[in-house]
């Protein structure tokens, strides 16, 4: 089979299109055909030598979408199988999806049942579970006025859309550190831009509820900005701070706000099911921002990492 082989950290000409033997099937792991997946930035991260933990070589890739190949779990998978894997080790202790095929353990291996076409499901996996699993944890109504702190970040545009899809008149804001974007932005679904100055809001706009993707270094000033009864999802860290210092939860949350998060890691096949049926049913605009194949996965990497970067970036095999 062809996959993409890393043999020692560096920039996106380490990433390697190479004939290999198709793994063996062992017992409690399966294999899967791959049909699509998205590229990440801890891939970016891993490929760059930045996580301890993998070592080389090794076939990176975090989720995929395929088809059951051939099952050790015959009870649950069967061959032909359209099934969606997210998280665990794969592509960091066990080699991962940026190949043809890949065997996964059992247990993290989701069949689901869907019409949407492997492009859609391709775009979907990490970045649209995550949003969705902020998106019910911020219980959305169509009373809420929302900000998406890191607007321009995949999760936040996937958040938008689902949230557009269901409550077109909600308002939501992308917080942003210049407008560059903006056109794409307010494309994906959002209807306005909040500046942010070095983690300071430049807005008196006040809010129901805050996707905070910028994390830990801003929640206290995104808090500022929450009305009473509001609820802020803190689940990223784009600014690079991945603990609160200093936070008084009683004086910080003293307007009767709430305070939750999603983590991806959290996954079972029900929520997985239940975020596509949301996505069918509500029509979600998912849509991939660039689609690359194997053989030019050094572009999708480069792409990633430009300033130009938007949106989701997928493979399609
Ligand atoms: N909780 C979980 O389980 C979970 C799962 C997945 C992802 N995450 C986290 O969620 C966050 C978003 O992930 P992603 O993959 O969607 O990110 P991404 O697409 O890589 O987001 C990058 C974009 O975010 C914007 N950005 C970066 N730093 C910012 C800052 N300080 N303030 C405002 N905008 C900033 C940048 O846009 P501009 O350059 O245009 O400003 C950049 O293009 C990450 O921190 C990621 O680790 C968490």
């Amino acid at each position: 089979m062809k996959a993409v082989v890393v043999h020692q950290a560096g920039d996106s000409s380490v990433l390697k299109v190479t004939q290999i033997a198709k793994p063996q099937v062992k017992s409690g792991w399966s294999l899967v055909k791959i049909m699509g997946f998205g590229i990440n930035r801890s891939e970016i991260f891993t490929r760059q030598g930045l996580s301890p933990s993998v070592t080389f070589p090794r076939i990176l890739g975090i989720e995929c979408v395929g088809v059951i190949e051939e099952t050790t779990d015959e009870q649950r998978l069967s061959v032909g199988q359209k099934i969606i894997s997210i998280m665990g080790e794969m592509g960091r202790d066990f080699d991962g999806s940026y190949a043809e095929y890949v065997l996964l353990p059992n247990e993290q291996i989701y069949p689901v049942s869907t019409t949407l076409d492997w492009k859609t499901l391709a775009t979907i996996p990490e970045t649209y579970y995550t949003a969705f699993g902020a998106y019910q944890n911020l219980k959305i109504t169509s009373h809420d006025r929302i900000l998406v702190r890191g607007g321009a970040s995949g999760v936040g545009t996937a958040f938008v859309k689902l949230v557009k899809a269901k409550f077109s008149d909600v308002k939501v804001y992308a917080s942003v550190r210049n407008t560059a974007k903006k056109a794409q932005l307010l494309d994906a679904g959002y209807d306005d831009l909040v500046s942010d100055d070095n983690g300071v809001l430049k807005t008196d706009v006040t809010f129901t509820k805050i996707l905070e993707l910028v994390g830990p270094a801003t929640i206290k000033d995104s808090l500022g900005h929450l009305q009473e009864d509001g609820m802020i999802c803190s689940c990223g860290q784009l600014g690079r701070k991945w603990y609160l210092e200093e936070f008084d939860p009683i004086m910080e949350l003293k307007n009767n706000v709430y305070l939750t998060t999603f983590y991806s890691g959290n996954v079972s096949q029900k929520k997985i099911q239940k975020m596509l049926t949301y996505i069918e049913q509500e029509q979600v605009d998912v849509r991939p921002e660039r689609v690359f194949d194997l053989e030019t996965i050094q572009k999708a990497h480069d792409y990633l990492e430009s300033d130009v970067a938007f949106g989701k970036v997928i493979v399609l095999n």
